[in-house]
């Protein structure tokens, strides 16, 4: 749906009504990934998780996503620093702003070279993308994650099986539990996606699932490598906007 991704530089005003999404392609950040300045935006804990990832690629992963939320978020609450800005965790891990005055809610995805976040404010949001991997047993995984429902769309599909189709309602059950911010405490065969051909994925949730009915879904493939899902709390009936844009990194010396 989306194949348009302005670049922008975050933006200082978030309406009640709009989710921002944020897409970050790593490849675009072309200065030396641990400058001075960009690890003095993260936090003395937030420097050793870096240092905990042996891979250099989840390093630079984890500083770039962390920036970008930071700056982003900064934008519209307008610290002196976004290094000021004080994250929490809720008992399922789901990271929360400290000191939310302005209500504003969000999610972070990553995988590969690409990570999405979305912004919100007095909803909530998930956001998830996944590198799509053609050499997997898709079926298998499907079978035990997904509802019987999905499994059989999937096994039905045109092209058996359809890695995309797997890939796509992976990523909408992932961004719905991240939005819902259960995560994995909520089975995968509990709810289940149907319309996934439309542009907007309808959720279905099974009595055994006892969660908030009311979101609205996106997805996307960006470049063919990549799937991607929003899940947004619907509050009230006024349409939601999605603005979309691939971000351009502003200069970091505060
Ligand atoms: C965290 C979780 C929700 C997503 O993990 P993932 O897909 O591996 O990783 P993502 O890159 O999409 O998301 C990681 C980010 O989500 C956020 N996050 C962590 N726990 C979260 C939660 N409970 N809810 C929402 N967001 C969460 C964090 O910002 C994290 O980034 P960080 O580690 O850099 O701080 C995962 O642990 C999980 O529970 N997944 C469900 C797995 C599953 O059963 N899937 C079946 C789908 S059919």
């Amino acid at each position: 749906m989306f194949s348009d991704f302005p670049l922008s530089v975050p933006v200082n005003h978030l309406a009640d009504n709009e989710v921002h999404l944020w897409l970050v392609d790593i490849r675009d950040v072309t200065s030396p990934f641990i400058s001075t300045q960009w690890l003095h935006l993260l936090t003395d804990e937030e420097q050793s998780r870096m240092q905990q990832f042996r891979k250099l690629e989840k390093q630079r992963q984890f500083v770039v996503a962390r920036v970008a939320l930071r700056l982003i978020l900064n934008a519209l609450l307008r610290k002196p620093s976004a290094r000021d800005i004080v994250f929490a965790l809720s008992e399922t891990n789901k990271p929360f702003l400290q000191h939310n005055t302005q209500n504003i809610q969000f999610n972070l995805s990553h995988s590969g070279n690409v990570i999405l976040i979305a912004v919100t404010r007095s909803r909530q949001c998930g956001v998830d993308i996944e590198v799509v991997n053609t050499g997997r047993d898709v079926v298998k995984l499907a079978e035990y994650y997904f509802h019987k429902e999905e499994y059989a769309a999937l096994r039905h599909s045109e092209q058996s099986p359809d890695v995309m189709l797997f890939y796509k309602l992976w990523t909408l059950k992932e961004a719905f539990v991240k939005a819902d911010g259960r995560g994995m405490a909520i089975p995968g065969d509990g709810y289940y996606f149907q319309k996934t051909d439309s542009a907007t994925p309808q959720l279905m949730i099974t009595p055994a699932v006892n969660a908030n009915q009311n979101w609205l879904f996106r997805h996307f493939f960006y470049c063919n490598e990549y799937s991607a899902a929003l899940a947004v709390e619907k509050t009230t009936n006024h349409p939601v906007e999605v603005m979309v844009n691939r971000l351009v990194f502003p200069d970091t010396d505060g």
